[in-house]
Protein backbone atom coordinates (compact mmCIF):
# COMPACT_ATOMS: atom_id res chain seq x y z
CA UNK A 1 0.00 0.00 0.00
CA UNK A 2 1.02 3.29 -0.88
CA UNK A 3 1.87 5.42 2.40
CA UNK A 4 -0.97 7.19 3.37
CA UNK A 5 -1.47 10.67 3.81
CA UNK A 6 -4.79 10.98 5.83
CA UNK A 7 -6.43 8.98 8.84
CA UNK A 8 -8.90 8.25 6.53
CA UNK A 9 -7.81 5.34 5.38
CA UNK A 10 -7.76 3.91 8.79
CA UNK A 11 -11.51 4.54 9.68
CA UNK A 12 -13.46 1.83 10.58
CA UNK A 13 -16.55 0.92 8.79
CA UNK A 14 -19.24 0.94 12.01
CA UNK A 15 -18.16 4.48 13.77
CA UNK A 16 -18.89 2.98 17.01
CA UNK A 17 -16.23 4.54 19.82
CA UNK A 18 -14.63 1.22 20.18
CA UNK A 19 -13.91 0.63 16.98
CA UNK A 20 -12.53 4.24 16.43
CA UNK A 21 -10.43 3.65 19.68
CA UNK A 22 -9.32 0.34 18.12
CA UNK A 23 -8.94 1.53 14.83
CA UNK A 24 -6.98 4.37 16.01
CA UNK A 25 -4.12 2.65 17.35
CA UNK A 26 -2.93 1.35 14.05
CA UNK A 27 -3.45 4.50 12.45
CA UNK A 28 -0.48 5.57 9.89
CA UNK A 29 -1.89 8.66 8.58
CA UNK A 30 1.04 10.94 9.26
CA UNK A 31 4.52 10.13 10.00
CA UNK A 32 3.48 11.00 14.04
CA UNK A 33 2.73 7.55 15.07
CA UNK A 34 6.60 6.55 14.23
CA UNK A 35 8.24 8.62 17.34
CA UNK A 36 5.16 7.94 19.76
CA UNK A 37 4.45 5.28 22.17
CA UNK A 38 1.09 4.78 21.09
CA UNK A 39 -2.42 6.51 19.80
CA UNK A 40 -4.31 8.75 22.68
CA UNK A 41 -7.42 8.41 21.62
CA UNK A 42 -10.39 11.13 23.22
CA UNK A 43 -12.27 9.56 26.53
CA UNK A 44 -14.87 10.76 28.56
CA UNK A 45 -18.88 10.97 28.61
CA UNK A 46 -20.11 10.30 25.30
CA UNK A 47 -23.16 10.96 26.40
CA UNK A 48 -23.43 14.40 28.11
CA UNK A 49 -22.95 16.37 24.62
CA UNK A 50 -19.81 18.61 25.85
CA UNK A 51 -16.74 18.29 24.25
CA UNK A 52 -13.11 19.79 25.20
CA UNK A 53 -10.96 19.51 22.29
CA UNK A 54 -6.73 20.33 22.80
CA UNK A 55 -3.75 20.10 20.74
CA UNK A 56 -2.03 17.12 20.83
CA UNK A 57 -1.38 14.23 23.64
CA UNK A 58 2.08 15.72 25.34
CA UNK A 59 4.61 13.17 26.91
CA UNK A 60 3.14 11.85 30.11
CA UNK A 61 -0.12 11.43 27.90
CA UNK A 62 1.60 9.38 25.26
CA UNK A 63 3.31 6.82 27.80
CA UNK A 64 -0.38 6.02 29.89
CA UNK A 65 -2.47 6.82 26.42
CA UNK A 66 -4.89 9.33 28.19
CA UNK A 67 -5.89 12.50 27.45
CA UNK A 68 -4.59 15.40 29.62
CA UNK A 69 -3.25 13.53 32.96
CA UNK A 70 -0.22 15.50 32.47
CA UNK A 71 1.02 18.97 34.08
CA UNK A 72 -1.60 21.04 31.48
CA UNK A 73 -4.13 18.01 32.42
CA UNK A 74 -3.93 18.63 35.63
CA UNK A 75 -4.48 22.50 35.20
CA UNK A 76 -7.45 21.86 33.49
CA UNK A 77 -8.85 19.43 36.31
CA UNK A 78 -8.24 22.56 38.41
CA UNK A 79 -9.74 25.30 36.85
CA UNK A 80 -12.78 23.46 35.55
CA UNK A 81 -12.96 23.03 39.54
CA UNK A 82 -13.23 25.91 40.02
CA UNK A 83 -15.53 26.77 37.19
CA UNK A 84 -18.13 24.27 38.69
CA UNK A 85 -17.65 22.09 35.38
CA UNK A 86 -17.49 18.16 36.18
CA UNK A 87 -14.86 16.71 34.35
CA UNK A 88 -16.71 13.36 34.66
CA UNK A 89 -18.90 14.79 32.45
CA UNK A 90 -17.64 16.07 29.76
CA UNK A 91 -15.63 14.18 27.13
CA UNK A 92 -11.65 15.14 25.80
CA UNK A 93 -9.91 14.92 23.11
CA UNK A 94 -7.41 16.16 20.85
CA UNK A 95 -7.03 17.51 17.17
CA UNK A 96 -3.50 15.21 16.94
CA UNK A 97 -3.61 11.81 18.58
CA UNK A 98 0.10 11.25 18.83
CA UNK A 99 2.59 13.01 20.96
CA UNK A 100 5.26 15.16 18.41
CA UNK A 101 8.36 16.11 19.85
CA UNK A 102 12.17 16.52 19.94
CA UNK A 103 14.93 15.50 21.83
CA UNK A 104 16.01 18.14 24.33
CA UNK A 105 18.97 16.01 26.02
CA UNK A 106 17.37 13.85 28.09
CA UNK A 107 13.65 14.84 27.20
CA UNK A 108 10.69 14.74 25.32
CA UNK A 109 9.72 18.49 24.25
CA UNK A 110 7.02 18.91 22.82
CA UNK A 111 6.36 20.64 19.19
CA UNK A 112 3.77 22.04 17.31
CA UNK A 113 2.00 19.37 15.08
CA UNK A 114 2.21 20.93 11.13
CA UNK A 115 -0.97 22.61 9.90
CA UNK A 116 -0.43 19.15 7.14
CA UNK A 117 -0.66 17.08 10.63
CA UNK A 118 -3.52 18.61 11.65
CA UNK A 119 -5.04 17.97 8.96
CA UNK A 120 -3.96 14.29 8.24
CA UNK A 121 -5.88 13.46 11.68
CA UNK A 122 -8.88 15.43 10.99
CA UNK A 123 -11.09 12.01 10.27
CA UNK A 124 -10.67 10.74 14.02
CA UNK A 125 -12.08 14.42 15.40
CA UNK A 126 -14.75 15.01 13.21
CA UNK A 127 -15.99 10.75 13.42
CA UNK A 128 -15.51 11.93 17.70
CA UNK A 129 -17.91 14.89 16.78
CA UNK A 130 -20.42 12.60 14.95
CA UNK A 131 -20.85 10.55 17.53
CA UNK A 132 -20.74 12.69 20.71
CA UNK A 133 -22.91 15.14 18.86
CA UNK A 134 -21.84 18.25 20.84
CA UNK A 135 -24.07 20.69 22.04
CA UNK A 136 -21.05 22.58 24.01
CA UNK A 137 -17.86 22.04 22.03
CA UNK A 138 -14.83 23.93 23.82
CA UNK A 139 -11.23 24.39 22.05
CA UNK A 140 -8.38 24.68 23.95
CA UNK A 141 -5.62 26.83 22.21
CA UNK A 142 -4.64 27.93 18.55
CA UNK A 143 -4.17 24.29 17.24
CA UNK A 144 -8.02 22.91 17.96
CA UNK A 145 -9.84 26.29 17.12
CA UNK A 146 -7.70 26.42 13.92
CA UNK A 147 -8.30 22.95 12.82
CA UNK A 148 -12.12 22.98 13.65
CA UNK A 149 -12.75 26.85 13.01
CA UNK A 150 -10.25 27.62 10.04
CA UNK A 151 -6.51 28.44 9.69
CA UNK A 152 -7.37 32.09 10.26
CA UNK A 153 -9.05 31.72 13.78
CA UNK A 154 -7.59 33.80 16.28
CA UNK A 155 -7.57 32.74 19.93
CA UNK A 156 -6.13 35.88 21.86
CA UNK A 157 -9.42 38.22 19.35
CA UNK A 158 -12.35 35.52 19.66
CA UNK A 159 -11.64 33.96 23.26
CA UNK A 160 -14.45 33.51 25.56
CA UNK A 161 -17.73 34.27 23.26
CA UNK A 162 -19.86 32.09 21.60
CA UNK A 163 -18.87 31.21 18.08
CA UNK A 164 -21.13 30.79 14.93
CA UNK A 165 -20.59 27.49 13.41
CA UNK A 166 -22.03 24.34 12.36
CA UNK A 167 -20.23 22.17 14.76
CA UNK A 168 -22.07 22.87 17.78
CA UNK A 169 -25.21 24.99 19.04
CA UNK A 170 -22.55 26.42 21.26
CA UNK A 171 -19.08 26.93 20.39
CA UNK A 172 -16.20 28.49 22.16
CA UNK A 173 -12.23 28.99 22.49
CA UNK A 174 -10.02 29.76 25.20
CA UNK A 175 -6.16 29.24 25.30
CA UNK A 176 -5.09 26.16 25.97
CA UNK A 177 -3.51 24.94 29.51
CA UNK A 178 -0.18 24.90 28.75
CA UNK A 179 0.20 28.53 27.50
CA UNK A 180 -0.62 29.36 31.15
CA UNK A 181 2.07 27.10 32.47
CA UNK A 182 4.58 28.77 30.20
CA UNK A 183 4.01 32.20 30.96
CA UNK A 184 6.15 33.99 33.31
CA UNK A 185 5.50 33.62 36.63
CA UNK A 186 4.55 37.42 37.38
CA UNK A 187 1.35 36.98 34.83
CA UNK A 188 0.59 33.48 35.62
CA UNK A 189 -1.95 33.55 38.35
CA UNK A 190 -3.73 36.35 35.97
CA UNK A 191 -3.37 34.57 32.95
CA UNK A 192 -5.36 31.50 34.73
CA UNK A 193 -8.23 33.99 36.13
CA UNK A 194 -8.46 34.70 32.61
CA UNK A 195 -8.73 30.96 31.62
CA UNK A 196 -11.46 29.98 34.96
CA UNK A 197 -13.32 33.03 33.73
CA UNK A 198 -13.83 31.65 29.80
CA UNK A 199 -14.75 28.23 31.49
CA UNK A 200 -17.45 29.75 33.53
CA UNK A 201 -18.56 31.20 30.24
CA UNK A 202 -18.72 27.63 29.20
CA UNK A 203 -20.27 26.62 33.04
CA UNK A 204 -23.00 28.74 32.76
CA UNK A 205 -24.31 27.44 29.71
CA UNK A 206 -24.24 23.83 30.58
CA UNK A 207 -26.23 24.62 33.56
CA UNK A 208 -28.67 26.17 31.36
CA UNK A 209 -28.61 23.24 28.92
CA UNK A 210 -29.64 20.93 32.09
N1 LIG B 1 -1.90 19.07 25.81
C1 LIG B 1 -2.91 18.78 24.97
O1 LIG B 1 -3.26 19.55 24.10
N2 LIG B 1 -3.51 17.63 25.11
C2 LIG B 1 -3.19 16.73 26.03
O2 LIG B 1 -3.80 15.68 26.08
C3 LIG B 1 -2.12 17.05 26.91
C4 LIG B 1 -1.50 18.23 26.78
FE1 LIG C 1 -2.85 8.94 12.51
FE2 LIG C 1 -3.27 11.24 13.74
FE3 LIG C 1 -1.36 9.63 14.60
FE4 LIG C 1 -1.03 10.94 12.32
S1 LIG C 1 -1.21 11.83 14.39
S2 LIG C 1 -0.60 8.76 12.66
S3 LIG C 1 -3.13 10.93 11.51
S4 LIG C 1 -3.53 9.20 14.63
Amino acid sequence: MAESSSAFDFLPEDLSYENLVKAAEGCQGCDLYKNATQTVFGEGDLESGIVFVGEQPGDEEDVKGHPFVGPAGRLLDKALAEAGIDRQRIYVTNAVKHFKWKPQGKRRLHEKPKASEVAACDPWLRAELMLTQPRILVCLGASAAQSLFGRDFRVTQMRGQWLETELAANAIATIHPSAILRTPSDLREAEYRDFVADLTVVAREIDLLN
